[in-house]
């Protein structure tokens, strides 16, 4: 695994300058806490330069929060308790946690101080990713092979998730739209949001790209012995059972066509 962190001398000391407090701040607690919320949006507006976004803490000059004032560059905790002071422990929310957020390693994504990437990012999030991941082994995964218009944030959540890709609740019906506004019943995977046991999409591949064909797609989570009990299924073993019933949802339980 790569070390993500470009920081190089120069971003340093000029980190250092721009954090010199600024003299026509005022020190009223209650001016502070308006001021502090417009600092999250501090933008450069000159056109040359890029945006910088500052951390709340450094914007602040909050410095002793994270620097241990009696312990020249220490910290007065270890990464990720560090940040967890004030940001929720991502370890209690999420089931599976991504491997450099479980190590502590938040500062090889984040900069503490500022930047010019959205939150606070060390570089644009997708060249991020692929620092660590190699772009062909992501590229040899069937949902990657076509990825120029995805951002690796619309599908993966960046800490963590439910399940051990980390996909992004909702990421698929987010650019797809929910089909509970489609049908009164919503077939159980779908509702869940399972896509994809059953798709393999942006593969560059044709059409819906399904995970299997004919019945095997469906027989994958469903006993056939317990379907072929059921009297509306005699004869239909040369039929795929989209020929009934709508894979996503339907006016009633059976989703039928
Ligand atoms: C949210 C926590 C946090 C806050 C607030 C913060 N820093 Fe830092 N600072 C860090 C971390 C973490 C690093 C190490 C970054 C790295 O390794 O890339 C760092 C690095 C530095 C460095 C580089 C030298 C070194 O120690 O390696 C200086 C100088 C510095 N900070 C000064 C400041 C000043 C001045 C402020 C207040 C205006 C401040 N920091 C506020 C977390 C913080
Ligand atoms: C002293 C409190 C404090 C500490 C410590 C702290 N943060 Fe923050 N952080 C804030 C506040 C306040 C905000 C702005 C409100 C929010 O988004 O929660 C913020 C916002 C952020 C954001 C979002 C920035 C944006 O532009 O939306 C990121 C990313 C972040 N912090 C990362 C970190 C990391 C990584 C650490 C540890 C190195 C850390 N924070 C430590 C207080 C803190
Ligand atoms: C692998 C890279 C990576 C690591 C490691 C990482 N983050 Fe993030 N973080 C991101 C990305 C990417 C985003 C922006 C997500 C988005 O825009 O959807 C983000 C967003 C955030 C935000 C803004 C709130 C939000 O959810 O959008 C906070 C706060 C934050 N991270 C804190 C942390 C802390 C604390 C750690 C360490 C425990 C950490 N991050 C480790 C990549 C990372
Ligand atoms: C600092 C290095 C680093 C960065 C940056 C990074 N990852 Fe990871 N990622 C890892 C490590 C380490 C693992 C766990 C080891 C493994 O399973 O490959 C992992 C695992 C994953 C997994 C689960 C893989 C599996 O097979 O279970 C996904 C999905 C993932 N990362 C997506 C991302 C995305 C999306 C980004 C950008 C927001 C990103 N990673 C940025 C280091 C990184
Ligand atoms: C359109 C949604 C989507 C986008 C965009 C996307 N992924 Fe994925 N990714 C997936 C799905 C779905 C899986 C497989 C999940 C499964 O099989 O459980 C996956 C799996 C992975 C894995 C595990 C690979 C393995 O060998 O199993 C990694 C690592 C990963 N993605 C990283 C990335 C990175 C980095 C990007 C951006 C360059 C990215 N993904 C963009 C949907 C997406
Ligand atoms: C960032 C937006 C975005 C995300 C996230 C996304 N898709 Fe897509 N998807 C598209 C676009 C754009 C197309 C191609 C245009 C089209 O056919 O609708 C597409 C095509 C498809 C197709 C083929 C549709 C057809 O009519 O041929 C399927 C199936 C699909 N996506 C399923 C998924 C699944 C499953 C996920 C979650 C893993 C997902 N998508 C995540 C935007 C997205
Ligand atoms: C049980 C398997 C299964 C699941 C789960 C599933 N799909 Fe599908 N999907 C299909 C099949 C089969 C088709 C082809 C339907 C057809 O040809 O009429 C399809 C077609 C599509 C299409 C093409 C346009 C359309 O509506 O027919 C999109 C987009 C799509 N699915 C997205 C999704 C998304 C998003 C999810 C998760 C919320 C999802 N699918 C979950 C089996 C499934
Ligand atoms: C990923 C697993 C999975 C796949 C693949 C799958 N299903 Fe399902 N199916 C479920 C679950 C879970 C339920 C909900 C069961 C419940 O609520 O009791 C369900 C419910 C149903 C029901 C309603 C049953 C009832 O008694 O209410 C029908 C009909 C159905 N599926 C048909 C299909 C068809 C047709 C396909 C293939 C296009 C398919 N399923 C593929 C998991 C799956
Ligand atoms: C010829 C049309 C047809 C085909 C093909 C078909 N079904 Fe059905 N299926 C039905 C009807 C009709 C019902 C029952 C509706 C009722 O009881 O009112 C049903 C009910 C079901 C049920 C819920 C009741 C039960 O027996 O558990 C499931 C699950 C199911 N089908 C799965 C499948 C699967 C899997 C396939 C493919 C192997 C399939 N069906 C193929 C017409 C069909």
């Amino acid at each position: 695994m790569s070390s993500c962190v470009t920081t190089d001398n120069y971003k340093y000391w000029s980190f250092f300058f721009d954090g010199v407090p600024d003299p026509s701040v005022s020190d009223n607690k209650d001016d502070q806490d308006v001021d502090s919320v417009a600092q999250v949006l501090v933008v450069d507006n000159t056109n040359k330069k890029p945006s910088i976004v500052k951390h709340v803490p450094f914007a602040e000059d909050a410095c002793n929060s994270c620097h241990d004032q009696n312990n020249m560059g220490g910290y007065v905790a270890k990464q990720p308790d560090l940040c967890y002071q004030c940001h929720d422990d991502f370890g209690e929310a999420k089931e599976y946690l991504h491997g450099p957020v479980q190590g502590g390693y938040c500062s090889n994504c984040h900069q503490p101080h500022k930047s010019k990437h959205e939150k606070l990012l060390v570089m644009e999030s997708d060249a991020l990713c692929l620092e660590c991941h190699e772009q062909s082994n992501i590229e040899s995964v069937d949902f990657h092979a076509d990825l120029e218009s995805f951002g690796c944030t619309d599908c993966h959540d960046p800490h963590g998730g439910s399940s051990r890709k980390f996909m992004a609740i909702g990421s698929c019906v987010n650019c797809h739209g929910s089909f509970a506004d489609e049908y009164k019943f919503v077939h159980g995977p779908v509702a869940a949001g399972y896509c994809n046991t059953c798709h393999s999409v942006h593969s560059g591949g044709e059409g819906v790209a399904l995970r299997r064909q004919g019945q095997q797609l469906c027989l994958y989570c469903h006993d056939k012995g317990q379907v072929m009990k059921n009297e509306n299924h005699e004869g239909i073993e040369d039929f795929a059972c989209t020929e009934c019933h709508n894979p996503h949802g339907g006016e009633d339980r059976f989703i039928l066509n």
